[in-house]
């Protein structure tokens, strides 16, 4: 059986490969501390789970749910926004689409706008889902390198114009993911005009907005003037009510860009559990103070891992959102070497930049979704076993 071209070199998703290396090490008798994927380890909220366990028993919910999801769902979404800014108006029919989680709809948007050859502007060092969202569309992603020197945004003037010129597509993502980067609304104003002048939808991948350190609130796309012109938002349940695992997010924005993305999904899926968008309602229109708390207990492990690593020698500063720690391998390492000598000599995995893209070489990744408690002795065992690395 030969497979299709466009999945001959994929390789299985990055956490997927990482999930293996984890099995071999506990295979082998090793108790192992995984600071890999970002999967937040406090429960969601207990309001939310009674809303789902009361909604499971209704039989109206267990057949098909709408293709484009609850309207009472959309509605929640729309409601959550303007509580949040009261700058963003959304009209829940025309301006939200739900997806079974935001890494869902990442991918699907590309089918709706890359004709083979057609480029995808990705962040890199970026989420991997862009980049291969795009190939499986037939389309060619184009890195914007993220460099440490300009904050992690790209250098929209540095596209050149032909690519501008091809590209149908471009992938944003603040608070970032995996550099915990942070875009200003200045920001998006200039990536809405570049849009415009070159017919690109921005797709703003919003996964963290929420979490955010010391008093900062990011900035939503949507609450930038034009950004409904030129494009969506996704933001998913995922990170801000820890619920990874349901499967549930939504875009938001344009609506021509929305009913493509509705359209491409009615005919690949079924949408989502009817009694998970009525648990959904009750996060997105319950209290609020979920956040803070999980946000609180986020910073705390910032002040942890920065503060630890600096005392192994590296000089991080305290980042402001995300639930990612973004930081240079030592000298004589690449991401690669780096994250497998963490791994065998102190039985704790950290995720190589360079699963990120070119640009993330040299880089790695360390995430704040894990237990206090352990995310600690990960930090202890590293210092015991390396004491200072050389940067
Ligand atoms: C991450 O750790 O980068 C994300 O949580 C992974 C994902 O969403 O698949």
């Amino acid at each position: 059986m030969e497979e299709a071209r466009r999945i001959q070199s994929l390789p299985p998703y990055l956490f997927a490969r990482i999930d293996e290396k984890i099995a071999e090490a506990k295979a082998k008798g090793v108790d192992v501390i995984s600071l890999g994927i970002g999967d937040p380890d406090r429960p969601t909220p207990a309001h939310i789970v009674e809303r789902l366990v009361e909604a499971a028993h209704n039989p109206e919910n267990h057949r098909y749910p709408s293709y484009v999801g609850m309207l009472e769902f959309r509605q929640a979404v729309a409601e959550w926004y303007k509580q949040r800014s009261p700058k963003i108006e959304l009209d829940p029919k025309t301006e939200v689409v739900t997806l079974i989680g935001s890494k869902e709809g990442i991918a699907h948007i590309n089918l709706c706008y890359l004709n083979p050859g057609d480029i995808a502007l990705i962040p890199d060092p970026g989420y991997p889902v862009y980049g291969i969202g795009a190939i499986l569309a037939g389309g060619v992603p184009y890195a914007m390198p993220l460099r440490e020197e300009n904050g992690f945004l790209p250098d929209l003037e540095a596209i050149p114009g032909d690519i501008a010129q091809k590209a149908k597509i471009m992938f944003l993502n603040y608070p970032n993911n995996p550099t915990a980067a942070i875009a200003d609304e200045a920001f998006y104003a200039q990536a809405i005009a570049f849009a415009k002048a070159n017919d690109i939808v921005i797709c703003h991948d919003a996964a963290y907005s929420e979490i955010g350190f010391d008093g900062y609130k990011a900035p939503s796309f949507l609450q930038i003037p034009g950004a409904k012109d030129v494009g969506i938002e996704f933001h998913s349940m995922s990170k801000t009510y820890n619920m990874t695992g349901w499967r549930i997010g939504w875009a938001a924005g344009n609506a021509k860009v929305i009913e493509a993305l509705g359209r491409i999904k009615s005919n690949i899926d079924s949408g989502v559990f009817q009694a998970i968008q009525e648990a959904s309602i009750a996060g997105l229109l319950g209290p609020q103070n979920v956040i803070e708390a999980v946000t609180k207990v986020y910073q705390e492990r910032r002040d942890l891992v920065i503060e630890g690593l600096n005392a192994m020698g590296w000089n991080l500063k305290k980042t402001k959102a995300a639930v990612y720690v973004w930081a240079q391998v030592p000298k004589g390492h690449n991401s690669a070497s780096f994250a497998e000598l963490v791994l065998d000599k102190a039985g704790v995995v950290i995720t190589p930049g360079n699963g990120y893209g070119e640009y993330g070489e040299g880089y790695f990744r360390v995430t704040l979704t894990i237990d206090t408690q352990r995310l600690k002795e990960a930090l202890v065992r590293m210092k015991q076993v390396f004491g200072k690395f050389e940067l």
